[in-house]
């Protein structure tokens, strides 16, 4: 019988342990660990882990293409997004973003596992994520009382510091530019994780689909971004404090049609605050389960989040200090921004143009890194054409 030490260190090497000397020279092992390694999942695997992409597998379709439920051989579980209509960018500079991207590993941030290039198609493996979005549940659903008070903050908190990590901490600064109920995925245990995190890095924008671009969704973008194109950090705190607003209330800040004397669910958040009558915007179906104090400072700091001045947004560090102070503690918000009446400049000068987000990515340290998205995209919106939504909500523009 083998000795219990004995058995323990050969437990100890297993992993490391190959079946047979053939296995180290075998060419296909080789390039299979290779490929790991860089995050490329080779097309047939996908088409196997999608049963080629049918129809039943499909999970929906936002505005940058179709996504697949998938199992990998291993038994891992994805979600496939295959780019519908992927950029000018080409095969080299896709795949560096998409592997720097496959890095980005946080608690609060869906993983991407790694990507795919075939031929004309490009497509990103993530993993998949069990429940639905408080999207779906709140607005989609007569299943509200799901999430809870408890759940509702968890939700926030995670949110926040997800958000934090990727403006802040992750290996290159990302700016999400469409933070949206819509994509916060929530797990097993309903941990909500960041969706489609650097999709401004994959869609560096160009001339060429001027007309199909993507460029935020309705009712989350700042006010200066839809008016000016300016994207920075604090155009996706403006989207979080929405985010925040709408978990509370349980209404969508895009068809927000209660009767009340409001322009909209900020508008409404901020005079029902200025009341003192904070409790009156709390979603009914949480009057057992919230803790008023708790629900006092998301709704300050929804509103501090969602001020029309991007300099007195707080960044997402104060954020999630601001979450374990006490309501009364926290700094005064300012009247919410009514997008289209704050912060209009007459021009943007042109040549600040979407290239800098191609080039950025190997400098991903630089302060030109944070900014690494279209900002030519919404301001085109705002100062020559007419900004129109899509199915997905998505802003687009007309040349
Ligand atoms: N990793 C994932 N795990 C589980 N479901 C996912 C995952 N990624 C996306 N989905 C689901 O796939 C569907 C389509 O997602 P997609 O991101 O394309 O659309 P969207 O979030 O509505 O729009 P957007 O293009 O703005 O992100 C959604 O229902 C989403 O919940
Ligand atoms: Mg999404």
């Amino acid at each position: 019988m083998m000795s219990k030490s004995k058995e323990f260190f050969q437990n100890l090497f297993k992993p490391f342990k190959f079946n047979s000397d053939k296995d180290w020279r075998n060419g296909d092992d080789l390039q299979k660990i290779a490929q790991q390694e860089q995050k490329h999942f080779p097309f047939e695997i996908l088409v196997a882990a999608t049963n080629n992409f049918s129809h039943h597998q499909k999970l929906g379709e936002g505005g940058f293409g179709p996504v697949y439920r998938g199992k990998l051989d291993d038994g891992r579980e994805i979600a496939v997004k295959k780019l519908s209509h992927s950029s000018n960018q080409g095969k080299k500079e896709f795949e560096n973003e998409a592997r720097l991207l496959a890095q980005v590993q946080h608690r609060n941030v869906v993983n991407l596992l790694g990507y795919c290039v075939h031929g004309q198609e490009k497509l990103l493996v993530y993993e998949y994520i069990t429940n639905e979005s408080p999207d779906k549940i709140l607005f989609k659903s007569n299943r509200k009382w799901e999430l809870d008070w408890m759940r509702r903050y968890e939700i926030i908190s995670g949110v926040a510091r997800g958000l934090l990590y990727l403006h802040e901490d992750s290996h290159n600064r990302i700016i999400h530019r469409d933070i949206k109920a819509g994509n916060i995925l929530l797990d097993d245990k309903w941990i909500p994780k960041i969706a489609d995190f650097g999709m401004a890095r994959l869609f560096p924008e160009d001339q060429t689909h001027v007309n199909t671009r993507v460029a935020g969704t309705n009712g989350y973008m700042a006010p200066e971004y839809v008016m000016n194109g300016h994207l920075s950090a604090k155009a996706d705190v403006f989207s979080f404090g929405v985010v925040v607003l709408e978990l509370i209330s349980g209404q969508r800040n895009s068809s927000f049609n209660l009767d009340v004397n409001a322009h909209s669910l900020l508008d409404w958040a901020y005079k029902l605050y200025k009341k003192g009558k904070s409790m009156e915007f709390m979603d009914p179906v949480l009057a057992s389960s919230a803790v008023p104090e708790q629900l006092a400072s998301c709704i300050q700091i929804g509103l501090l989040c969602t001020q029309g001045d991007p300099h007195i947004r707080p960044d997402m560090s104060r954020v999630v200090i601001l979450q374990s102070k006490r309501p009364g503690s926290l700094e005064e918000p300012t009247r919410p921004a009514v997008p289209g009446t704050r912060y209009r400049r007459s021009r943007r000068p042109l040549g600040f143009s979407s290239t800098t987000a191609t080039s950025s990515l190997s400098d991903s340290h630089s302060s030109g890194s944070i900014f690494n998205t279209n900002t030519a995209s919404a301001s085109t919106s705002a100062l020559a054409s007419p900004v129109r939504s899509d199915p997905h909500g998505k802003c687009s523009v007309q040349s």
